[in-house]
């Protein structure tokens, strides 16, 4: 990839997914917890050389908007058209300048960065490019009676993004007749005299069409999670004088925990392994303890920021387990609630979170009260990196 070049990623995402089905238009729909548009923004985004992303929506459709790309600072939406056409039109006329766009179905949820690699490279010598797949079943043309079969050498199917240099595809729309209905930009590049180069497409990009596309991608989604598990731990020191919070809960005791936020040291140990899972750095990296903002702050936001990381990956956290270690107060009247509070923190049912606590048989810094030790182990499933 040639350095400073500016590529953006076009997605269209303005259709109502007629042939879909379902009461909200296809690309708002969710697969594995997480909206098709949401599954496509994403992968365009993250590849390194898509510098940024606009998306095209219907009108009307800002708050579905909205809600599928919740968590991200995606810019607000373009509104597009009648066609998908007239939606590419105004998203390139949006974007404004660029070297290259990327313009891609917000209905194709799942786009591996190696096609947005070979696309991006077959522009330095085409004005445009496409990912195709080989056909590999007998056509045939023929109404209620098979007729002639047609050759198939030479054929292809087209998938999207298709890459284009962006003078050449804004000016090509621009010259396309408009009574003639245009179902990709291939066809319009090409009537404009571009040539289009044939990259290798993937079986994974194709397009969310009917009914039962969905449960195909639901099933193939669920196919490709892998299963992470991460460890946490922590100490905080006891103090007189201050307010114990554990679990996510206030305990009555004649000491608390000291440290820069509420001190709470088995959430800081529960967090740091919902961090591991995701391999996201740990609570010090996106709270550093030397930040004002995080001064007496409640460990609560850190664990729930935690989860929100790994949602927005598409992940689920299938279970927590904790221990506490320290002499007192007694773990066990509390650990109903504690387990009630973190349920509700993570959004899980309370069988998925474990509690447990020890002692150290008054041996070493828990065993003489002077501190409290907690570790943690998560197990989440994250979608594989595509
Ligand atoms: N699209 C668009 N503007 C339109 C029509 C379609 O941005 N006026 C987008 C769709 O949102 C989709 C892509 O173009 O991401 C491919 O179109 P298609 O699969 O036909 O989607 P829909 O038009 O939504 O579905 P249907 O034709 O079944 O109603
Ligand atoms: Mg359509």
């Amino acid at each position: 990839m040639r350095q400073g070049v500016d590529i953006v990623g076009l997605i269209v995402a303005a259709g109502r997914g007629e042939r879909a089905g379902g009461g909200v238009p296809k690309q708002y729909r969710t697969i594995g917890g997480k909206a098709v548009l949401a599954h496509a923004h994403d992968a365009l985004a993250a590849h390194p050389a898509v510098g940024r992303v606009v998306t095209v929506i219907g009108a009307g459709q800002e708050a579905d908007y909205a809600q599928a790309l919740a968590g991200r600072d995606a810019p607000a939406p373009v509104i597009g058209g009648a066609t998908r056409r007239d939606s590419v039109i105004a998203g390139l006329a949006a974007i404004g300048h660029a070297d290259m766009v990327l313009i891609h179905d917000a209905a194709r949820p799942f786009l591996p960065h190696a096609v947005i690699d070979r696309l991006i490279a077959a522009l330095e010598d085409a004005p445009g490019a496409v990912p195709v797949l080989a056909v590999p079943d007998t056509l045939a043309r023929g109404d209620t009676e098979l007729g002639d079969a047609v050759d198939r050498t030479g054929l292809h199917r087209i998938q999207t993004p298709q890459a284009f240099h962006y003078d050449a595809i804004r000016a090509a729309h621009g010259a396309w007749d408009d009574g003639v209905e245009a179902t990709d930009d291939a066809q319009v590049a090409r009537a404009a005299g571009h040539a289009v180069a044939l990259v290798q497409g993937d079986a994974r990009l194709d397009k969310l069409t009917r009914a039962e596309d969905f449960e195909a991608a639901e099933r193939w989604l669920a196919a490709s999670m892998v299963t992470a598990t991460g460890m946490g731990f922590d100490v905080h020191r006891l103090v007189s004088g201050a307010p114990l919070w554990l679990g996510g809960i206030n305990m009555p005791h004649d000491k608390g925990l000291s440290g820069h936020s509420d001190a709470d040291v088995a959430l800081h140990a529960l967090t740091d392994a919902l961090l591991g899972t995701i391999g996201d750095g740990d609570i010090g990296s996106h709270f550093p303890p030397g930040d004002p903002q995080w001064h007496g702050a409640d460990s609560a936001t850190f664990l729930t920021h935690a989860a929100a990381l790994i949602a927005a990956r598409g992940g689920r956290i299938d279970h927590v387990d904790l221990t506490i270690i320290c002499e007192a107060p007694k773990i066990g009247p509390h650990r109903d609630a504690m387990r009630s509070r973190i349920a509700g923190l993570l959004r899980l049912p309370e069988r998925r979170i474990s509690i447990k606590a020890t002692t150290t048989e008054r041996l070493g810094f828990t065993g003489r009260g002077e501190g409290i030790a907690a570790q943690a182990i998560a197990t989440v499933r994250i979608p594989e990196e595509l």
